[in-house]
């Protein structure tokens, strides 16, 4: 990770090193944290958030269902986060705000501690690297199904659910695969472990449901908007597992993976074994709204205010 100079704590901006908290802090014990992954892109109006306001209005319905008050308002925490990229003089970025339980008090019962507020940004190129957007990568269906909503709450991104996805991954690695897919506690297809997931089948775009224990991603949101207005059929529906072996195409969504095609899972080639025309048409009007090239768009990027030069004295 390539450390930016300063991250915002609780209101202050800190020096990159000096962001450090109590080994006794309530989330790293119990997972007690909700967080967003956002990135900036440095588009055609200058450095933009990608859907700030969605995110950081996920970041807050995540809060409350964990039962914690936000220290911050909305308005707050967006500006604190462009003032941030502004002063570390980034023109592209990953964004990972970030609220836990911090220190004070231990035990299962955490509303007595208090809840902190971090926001940091680093430089962080494709998640499953340039060569799989371009050319696809290899998937396995994880033998670990994604949380149920009997347990947690697949809605939240919480910081201890992440374990969940963590083994998966961790496993599909040891087996030599990129990522891994993880199927809902009914055995429907649910998502990547950090990713959501979109099937092409005879010309149709199908994506798991709300109720298939998906994190709502936005990109998934973006992604559903772009391919209708492409003139595409987007459907919402549960999806049997062999869906995957069968489709013509198979790509994921997410902040840090953007949108990357499949080409292989559980050895079995996805269409001809390269990125379908479905695919790569969806994903090129999505590069182009991520980097501002789309004026229909528009409407998604926070631009962050760049510093106005300093006077020149004669
Ligand atoms: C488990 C999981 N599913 C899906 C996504 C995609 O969500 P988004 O498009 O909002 O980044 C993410 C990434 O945040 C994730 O961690």
């Amino acid at each position: 990770m390539q450390p930016s100079e300063l991250i915002w704590m609780n209101g202050e901006f800190v020096r990159w090193e000096d962001a450090t908290v109590h080994v006794l802090t309530h989330g790293l014990h119990y997972g007690t944290g909700v967080f967003e992954g956002i990135r900036c892109y440095d588009t055609e109006i200058g450095p933009a958030v990608f859907r700030h306001v969605d995110h950081i209005d996920r970041l807050f319905k995540s809060a409350d269902l964990y039962y914690m008050p936000m220290p911050f308002d909305r308005t707050q925490i967006r500006a604190a986060t462009l003032e941030l990229i502004s002063r570390n003089g980034m023109r592209s970025c990953y964004i990972r705000p970030i609220a836990y339980r911090g220190y004070g008090t231990m035990g299962l019962f955490p509303l007595d501690a208090p809840v902190d507020v971090t926001i940091a940004v680093w430089e962080w190129g494709a998640y499953l690297g340039e060569e799989g957007k371009q050319n696809g990568i290899r998937a396995k269906v994880s033998s670990w199904r994604r949380i149920s909503p009997d347990s947690l709450i697949p809605h939240a991104k919480a910081s201890g659910q992440y374990l969940n996805s963590i083994l998966a991954k961790v496993e599909s690695h040891k087996a030599g695969y990129e990522e891994a897919i993880l199927l809902d506690d009914k055995g429907y297809v649910c998502e990547g472990s950090g990713e959501n997931i979109f099937v092409v089948r005879d010309g149709r775009i199908l994506t798991p449901p709300q109720t298939a224990s998906i994190l709502d991603g936005i990109n998934r949101k973006s992604i559903i908007q772009i391919a209708r207005d492409l003139g595409f059929e987007v459907v919402e529906r549960d999806l049997a597992r062999a869906e995957l072996y069968l489709a013509d195409e198979v790509f994921v969504s997410g902040t840090a993976a953007e949108l990357t095609p499949l080409r292989e899972i559980d050895d079995h080639a996805i269409g001809d074994g390269r990125p379908g025309e479905i695919t790569r048409t969806v994903q090129a009007a999505f590069e182009d709204a991520l980097h501002g090239r789309s004026e229909r768009y528009r409407e998604w990027l926070d631009p962050v205010p760049v510093p106005s030069p300093a006077p020149q004295v004669a």
